[in-house]
């Protein structure tokens, strides 16, 4: 729980010169941002919106056609927000003078972004409020200073520096650790020596697929079991003609879709690539391994393409787990995965994939 009549008197004295003394942080909250990926019309949560210096990228993303939603309870604070929007005349925005805790969040929202917000990404009940009003696939990013552990030399310095912003260093080694039970496989990079962390992720879409929990340790229970299935995904040519265009394939059965109705498939297809690489994805719908520090894509045994992925149609993947072992400090698990497209009987791509775990 954050502290908030702290907070309220911490940034009573902050708001004057806050823009001036954080413009340094500007390079983070702007990759942060564009993790969100934002698109033209998005709805986009902005929680702890301080002074308003997110707004402007956000703004440039989403367009007139967009909402932007700020939550921020000083207001000191949210007082340059409001002269922000009005000198630029947005009237996309609305402003709650309130904790993420307790803000009535307008949904559906496409995107939440927390910048340099510590003590709400601490505070579960900030996280349920702003996060239940995410559509299914909606997108998070956060940044923040962190304790750092490959310079702990520069602690005393962060210490210095975030104590003026922060009411609890609690959680400051991992900040994002309340974000990552929201968002399963959060990406997290860190950034000036540790002490400055960014993460960002999709939340789960509402598929259909069962998650299965486990805990590191307790991977080797799962060798030989079959987990289940993913959710069922669009195959479209929006996807197929993105993936062509970034790997330099652009093979008429892949984006040309009046010759490819004429071709051998009689549409076009999905690259056996394109399905093999949302494996990451779809073994994130089927299984969750907690207490893991990193997750390494180690590589293939064996990869086939049995059978087309026609666009149009649907995918899943199924997934066993056919060896666990160790390896060296890490457990490595060997999953046999099978693509398959609704309604067809020969999968699209069968594929030994081997992962390793590092707690
Ligand atoms: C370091 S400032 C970051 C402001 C802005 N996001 C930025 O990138 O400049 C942290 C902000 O979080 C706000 N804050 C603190 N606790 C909060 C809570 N429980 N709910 C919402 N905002 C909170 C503070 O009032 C402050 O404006």
């Amino acid at each position: 729980m954050t502290d908030v009549t702290r907070t309220a008197t911490l940034y009573r004295r902050l708001a004057g010169s806050y823009d001036l003394s954080t413009a340094w942080l500007e390079p983070y909250r702007r990759r942060a941002i564009s993790q969100l990926r934002l698109r033209p019309g998005d709805v986009v949560l902005d929680v702890g919106c301080g002074t308003g210096m997110s707004f402007e990228p956000i703004q440039a993303a989403i367009g007139p056609e967009g909402r932007l939603v700020g939550i921020e309870p000083s207001p000191e604070m949210l007082a340059s927000a409001r002269a922000r929007v009005e000198d630029a005349g947005w009237s996309n925005v609305t402003l709650l003078e309130a904790s993420a805790e307790d803000a009535a969040v307008p949904g559906p929202v496409d995107a939440v972004l927390f910048a340099f917000t510590h003590d709400v990404v601490q505070s579960p009940k900030a996280l349920a409020n702003t996060l239940g009003q995410v559509r299914p696939g909606g997108r998070l990013a956060a940044a923040g200073p962190k304790w750092t552990t490959f310079a702990p030399q520069l602690n005393p310095l962060v210490w210095q520096v975030a104590s003026q912003f922060v009411t609890s260093f609690e959680g400051f080694r991992r900040p994002w650790a309340e974000l990552e039970r929201a968002v399963p496989g959060l990406w997290v990079e860190e950034a000036y020596f540790g002490c400055v962390y960014l993460a960002w992720g999709g939340l789960p879409r509402n598929t259909g697929a069962v998650r299965n929990h486990v805990h590191l340790t307790d991977l080797p229970d799962l060798a030989g079991r079959h987990l289940g299935y993913s959710g069922w995904h669009d195959i479209t040519q929006d996807d197929v003609s993105a993936y062509a265009a970034l790997t330099d394939d652009e093979q008429w059965i892949h984006v040309d879709p009046e010759r490819a109705a004429a071709g051998p498939f009689g549409a076009t297809v999905a690259h056996g690539f394109l399905t093999l690489g949302r494996f990451t994805a779809l073994l994130g719908e089927i299984l969750a391994v907690d207490g893991v520090a990193t997750t390494l894509n180690y590589g293939l045994n064996r990869v086939r393409f049995p059978a087309p992925a026609r666009v149009g149609g649907r995918l899943r993947m199924g997934l066993e787990v056919s060896a666990v072992e160790q390896a060296g400090d890490g457990i490595q698990v060997l999953y046999a995965a099978t693509f398959e497209v609704e309604g067809q009987t020969k999968p699209v791509c069968v594929a030994e994939v081997i992962f390793r775990y590092y707690g």
